[in-house]
This record gives C-alpha cells, structure tokens and sequence, in this order.
C-alpha cells in the first residue's frame, strides 16, 4: 500500500487535484500501484475550520506518506490574516517541517504550445530545462522583523543567510540532475552584490571538481531572467537560491504559453510534495475551467521520485501531451479553432489516453 496524502487547499486547489487523483486512480488500475489517498486541510481553508493554516494532524499525517499532493493556497479572502496564520504558511510549514530541500521545477515547451508563448515560436520550439530551486533556506527563513521604530521611522527587514551545508546539499542534488540529463548546469546568485552569493558560488565551484563531466556555468540573476526571454535554449539545469527560485521558475514557466501546464516536485528527506506552480486562482475558483494539467503531472513526478514507477509517469506525460496535440484547451491556453473544455472534460480527454 503506498500512502498519498492529499491537501487539496483553497480556491482551485479542489478541483485540480480531484482531476490529478482521477487520474492516479485510473493509472493504478494499470499498473497495480495500490494507491491510497487520505484528504487533509491546509491553508485558508485549514484556518476557517481549525484557525490554524497548518494543522498538526495535517504535517503529522504527511509525514508518514509516501507522498503528499498539493493543490494551492491562498486568496484575498485572508488577505488581512495576521503575517503568521496567512495561507501561506501553509506551504512554507510543510517545506520546513517536511525538510523539502529541493524544489524541482521542469519546464518543457509543449509543440502544440510553441504558438501560446510569450516568446517566437524559433526561440521556444524544444525548450527542456529544469529550475532546481532551493526550499528551505535563505531569506524565506531567516530572521525578520514586521515592523520596528528607530529614531522615529518605521522600517521592516528579512535576513538572507545560507550555510555551506545548505548549499553542498542543493547544488549536489542539481549536478546529479544535470548528470542523466544535457550535462550543463548554470548556477545563478548575485555574487557582484551579496556575500551569501558569494559563498553560494565558491561553494558551487568546489563541488564541479566531483563533476568533472559536467559543464558548469554561473549566471547573475539579473542576467540569467534576461537570457530566460532571449534564448532559453541554453539551458539544461539552473540551480539557485530560494528566492531568485521563485522569481524565476515563475518566468520560465510562462515561456511554455501557460504557468497552468508547470508542474514541480519538492524532495525531503522524510518524503516529497509535488504541486502546480501556479496559485489558487480564487478569481475562478469553482467554475470548472481551471487547468488541471500543472497537476496532473505534478502527479506524474510523485510516481517517477517517490514511487519510482517510470513507466506509469511517462505513461501520464504522454496522455497529457497527446491530448494538447487532439486539440483540446482549457481557457487559460484557448484560441480559435482549438476544442474549449472545462476541467472535468479534459481530464476525461487525458484518461482515454493513458
Ligand atoms: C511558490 C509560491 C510560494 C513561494 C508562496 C505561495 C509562498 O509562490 O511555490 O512558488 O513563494 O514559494
Ligand atoms: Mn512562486
């Protein structure tokens, strides 16, 4: 029996991982993985019922899971929620509490969607590259202040802080990505400017002399977010901070024509949580027309690391790629001539072809 706990979340978050599980359910009926899903709240939703937005019942059952799912949290009906009880937290408290080090975040250039890109189809047609983001460290978790008044002005701060165990671990996990892949990996910091990037590059540097067949590289972030919109071809694996993760996955994700389509795995040390990338869309939640295909394969990654079912993950990647090549758009990537079709139909269209 492989335990899966499911945080469906806020807004979307419901629908797309119903459609996700749809869809683990059929492919177990295939391949015999003996899947079990149990429902657990987190976010927004979590602080309604229980005035917490991670519940301890919630991190406890994740981490005895082979796996967790991972819809989205928050919306701007909690936008005035104390700093420490926001949605948010939910995620961050599942990363931190789960020792979610490594956030994968594969971005793949779909043929079908070369022409839904922000950029010429020439500069996107074949993009394959994956941003390894690290999760637990750096300004997200370091030190902060809300507010303190010093000599009458008001003022705020966060601290970025890494440790060259954070990034030996981080960077260690990329090289090895980069290693069954292209064998090119590009580390991004802002070493002109910040001593945590300088470090955060030394330390990067030191560990490709383990990695002699690997290309390595360093990017400034200002510059690795301008080559992601002039040639994104370039790269195969891109490691980096936290927060400069976060801004640019975000980018990246959108090269393929639709952050709906990205899907991400966070690897832990107890277990893993695989999510869309994309938030909880409040503005459309509940109407049926949210792109579940971020999600679905999200799933397909929590088969390949988690359960190590290879076959059962390309399976899902095809049928979702297949079913972008039939025609079928949910209304984030629609354009004339293309079938429209809500969550529930294009997960239908994705089963028939797995
Ligand atoms: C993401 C999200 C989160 C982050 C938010 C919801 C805290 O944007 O997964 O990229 O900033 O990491
Ligand atoms: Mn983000």
């Amino acid at each position: 029996m492989k335990k899966i706990v499911v945080i469906p979340g806020d807004g979307i978050g419901k629908e797309i991982t119903d459609s996700a599980v749809v869809v683990l359910k059929k492919i177990d009926d295939k391949f015999k993985l003996n899947l079990q899903f149990k429902y657990h709240d987190a976010g927004g939703t979590a602080y309604d019922k229980f005035g917490v937005p991670l519940p301890d019942e919630t991190l406890n059952a994740c981490k005895e899971a082979d796996a967790v799912l991972f819809g989205a949290v928050g919306g701007t009906k909690w936008d005035n929620v104390k700093a420490d009880l926001r949605p948010e937290r939910a995620i961050l408290g599942l990363r931190k509490g789960l020792g979610l080090y490594a956030n994968l975040r594969p971005v793949k250039v779909a043929d079908a969607l070369t022409k839904n890109s922000p950029l010429k189809p020439e500069l996107v047609t074949g993009v394959d590259l994956v941003i390894v983001r690290e999760l637990v460290g750096g300004i997200y978790f370091g030190d902060r202040c809300e507010s303190e008044i010093k000599d009458g002005v008001e003022r705020a701060w966060d601290l970025e802080n890494y440790s060259v165990p954070e990034v030996e671990r981080i960077a260690k996990l990329a090289f090895e990505t980069s290693k069954i892949r292209r064998g090119k990996l590009t580390s991004v910091d802002k070493a002109n400017v910040l001593a945590t990037s300088r470090l955060w590059r030394r330390t990067v540097t030191k560990l490709a002399n383990d990695y002699a067949d690997i290309e390595l590289n360093h990017l400034y972030v200002d510059n690795c977010a301008m080559q992601l919109a002039v040639n994104p071809k370039q790269f195969d694996v891109i490691v980096t901070g936290n927060l400069f993760g976060d801004i640019l996955s975000d980018e990246a994700a959108v090269i393929g024509g639709s952050i709906g389509l990205m899907p991400s795995a966070s690897i832990g040390e107890l277990t893993s949580l695989y999510e869309p990338i994309h938030g909880s869309a409040p503005d459309i939640a509940g109407k049926g027309i949210a792109n579940p295909m971020g999600t679905i394969l999200s799933a397909a990654m929590l088969l390949r690391y988690s359960l190590h079912a290879e076959e059962a993950a390309q399976t899902i990647e095809s049928a979702v790629y297949k079913t972008l090549d039939d025609g079928f758009r949910t209304a984030d990537i629609y354009s004339d001539d293309f079938k429209k079709v809500g969550t529930d139909e294009v997960t239908q269209a994705i089963c028939e072809r797995l």
